[in-house]
């Protein structure tokens, strides 16, 4: 044999004894993540989006439908019911629902909310879009707002905060309605990635001034796109109504609240439509049994995951209250959380960086203070002129998101695939540590 072939047959040798020696991964094929609502569609949504093709009567106000028959204002009901807040509005995003809050609490130019450094873009979008001016505090290992990071920020012109419930778990809300009573602050709780959980026993939205959802298709239930807004207080709620349907005010809504207050404004159109309306109230009908189904799941992964030595979840202030998943494990390096991902990835059960939003003060639309005109009032006053965003504003926040894998558990999970996730984070947990 020449020096070329000996060297090739060694090489080929090496590689075969290091394949024979590679355990196993702990699945074939990498276990898929879900986008829980869809799972759920069948005749019952089917049955609601022919009703209104056969009707021809898309529109949410039509007259030619009873006011029984109407499919979005019987979702209304039934939602409001569900969060235990006196009224709701359906409209077409989480976006539009945040703009409508925005609307209803009267925040506009000179006005700042506090808001977390890490959430999706329509928080601080609908702040701006308002006018006001998006003062960021940095999140805690619950990955939403750090109580501690509020007060000192507040000014005399800060008018609320977006407590936002992400990732499935409620933000403290405790301290935070306490500071909101100290310092006469409406709270606004955006509950787009936490439809349908709790904090202490009640709904997350039934408790903040006004509460808004998202209904796009990632979230718990969806009819592709769609939003929701909540209020207890009969003047808030018109306010949002008026807003989302140019001024003006209907049946329902008009009946619902009786003698209405206030004359029209300008507003816009953000009127959910039958289509949606109907996905979303028999939607609505399985929520509780999506999320019976995600906690019996995570329930399993949990408990034997806490079982392995050292290791720690994500905090969360109210485990029985929240959606349970994705399951998040803490490191004390970004290394080791991202030879754990590679591990988990190798073993075909992909964990993930915390997601579903961004770092909102590095966006350079943000960092540069870009709105859609240059004398958008946001960033012409004084404090908006001052106020400096970007990395060094929220070290605290990169730190803790740079830190944390999450395993995403669904509602169709089998008992394989969470013993699956169990043992791949048996294997890669300790691996992932001596990085
Ligand atoms: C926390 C949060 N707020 C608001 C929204 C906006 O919802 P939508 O996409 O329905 O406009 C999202 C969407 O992902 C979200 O995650």
């Amino acid at each position: 044999m020449d020096r070329r072939k000996f060297v090739a047959a060694t090489a080929a040798a090496t590689a075969a004894t290091t394949q024979a020696q590679q355990p196993a991964p702990v699945r074939d094929k990498p276990l898929r993540s879900e986008h829980w609502g869809p799972l759920y569609y069948d005749a019952a949504e089917k049955a609601q989006v022919d009703e209104v093709v056969d009707t021809g009567l898309p529109f949410r106000f039509s007259s030619r439908r009873g006011i029984a028959a109407l499919k979005v204002a019987t979702y209304e009901k039934e939602f409001a019911a569900k969060i235990g807040a006196r009224y709701a509005l359906a409209v077409s995003s989480g976006t539009a629902a945040l703009e409508c809050a925005m609307a209803a609490l009267q925040i506009g130019p000179g006005d700042e909310v506090i808001l977390p450094a890490w959430t999706w873009h329509s928080d601080c979008t609908a702040i701006v879009r308002a006018g006001a001016l998006p003062v960021f505090a940095e999140i805690d290992e619950t990955f939403n707002l750090d109580p501690s990071d509020i007060e000192h920020r507040i000014t005399p012109n800060t008018k609320a905060i977006i407590a936002v419930h992400l990732q499935g778990s409620p933000a403290h809300l405790d301290p935070i309605f306490a500071i909101a009573r100290k310092h006469k602050l409406r709270v606004i709780e955006d509950c787009s990635q936490a439809v349908g959980a709790s904090y202490k026993g009640r709904r997350l939205g039934s408790m903040g001034d006004i509460g808004t959802y998202s209904h796009q298709e990632s979230k718990t239930i969806t009819s592709g796109e769609g939003g929701t807004v909540v209020s207890s207080d009969p003047e808030i709620f018109e306010r949002a109504v008026r807003f989302h349907d140019v001024g003006s005010i209907r049946p329902p809504h008009s009946e619902t609240l009786g003698a209405t207050k206030l004359a029209p404004f300008v507003g816009t159109n953000f009127r959910m439509n039958e289509f949606s309306g109907g996905v979303m109230l028999v939607q609505l009908r399985k929520l509780d049994a999506i999320i019976a189904s995600v906690r019996a799941n995570s329930a399993r992964v949990y408990e034997a995951l806490s079982k392995i030595s050292g290791l720690r979840f994500r905090t969360r202030p109210d485990s029985a209250g929240d959606l349970a998943s994705p399951v998040f494990i803490r490191f004390e390096s970004k290394a080791q959380r991202d030879r754990f991902l590679d591990l988990m990835r190798a073993e075909n059960v992909p964990a993930t960086p915390p997601g579903g939003s961004v770092v909102l003060p590095i966006q350079s639309y943000i960092e540069n203070k870009v709105a859609t005109h240059p004398a958008w009032p946001t960033w012409t006053s004084p404090r908006g002129r001052a106020i400096q965003y970007g990395a060094a504003s929220c070290p605290r926040t990169s730190d803790v998101l740079s830190r944390f894998a999450g395993v995403p558990v669904g509602p169709k999970y089998t008992r394989q695939d969470t013993d699956d996730i169990v043992a791949a984070v048996r294997k890669a947990y300790p691996a992932a540590l001596k990085a």
